[in-house]
């Protein structure tokens, strides 16, 4: 069946079979192996994207579902930009990532929460990233990140 996805800003049209998960999509036939699969059972957000600017996780979903919408990966955040993008940057300056495999969906779900605007502290972060698990570090640094990020994202928007 045919799909067509506005995948990080370009029309992408692909035939795919009715039982493909999105995050198979992305990952096999585009190639974007940002988006990491951590265990295929919704529960590691691994595989965190953004759909319509919303975050979600794409092995809940069948890739026939993205068909006339927006998707956004990890490596998407850096298009038109010639720098990283302020959650990017600012999980690489506060240290917020070890391995670096839960990152691309902490920093896609980090993304979605700093949209929403509002004040974050410690405990609103921890709550969003419940659905988020890293393997390797005590969060400590995760919730920095985010928070830092956030304040760079929200400080620009108040800007434009
Ligand atoms: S791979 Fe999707 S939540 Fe773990
Ligand atoms: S940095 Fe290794 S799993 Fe999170």
């Amino acid at each position: 069946m045919k799909i067509e996805v506005t995948l990080n800003g370009a029309t992408v049209v692909d035939e795919v079979e009715p039982t493909l998960l999105a995050v198979d999509w992305i990952r096999e036939n585009r190639r974007l192996t940002g988006t990491h699969v951590g265990c295929d059972t919704s529960q590691c957000g691994a595989c965190t994207i953004l759909l319509d600017g919303a975050s979600v996780k794409s092995c809940t979903l069948l890739a026939l579902s993205l068909d006339g919408r927006s998707v956004t990966t990890i490596e998407g955040l850096t298009v038109g930009r010639n720098d990283l993008h302020p959650m990017q940057a600012a999980f690489h300056e506060h240290h917020g990532l070890q391995c670096g495999f839960c990152t691309p969906g902490m920093i896609m779900r980090a993304v979605d929460i700093a949209s929403q605007g509002g004040p974050l502290d410690e405990t609103t972060v921890r709550h969003a990233l419940e659905g988020n698990i890293c393997r390797c570090t005590g969060y400590q640094n995760i919730v920095a990140s985010v928070i830092a990020g956030a304040k760079t994202m929200n400080a620009a928007t108040v800007g434009e």
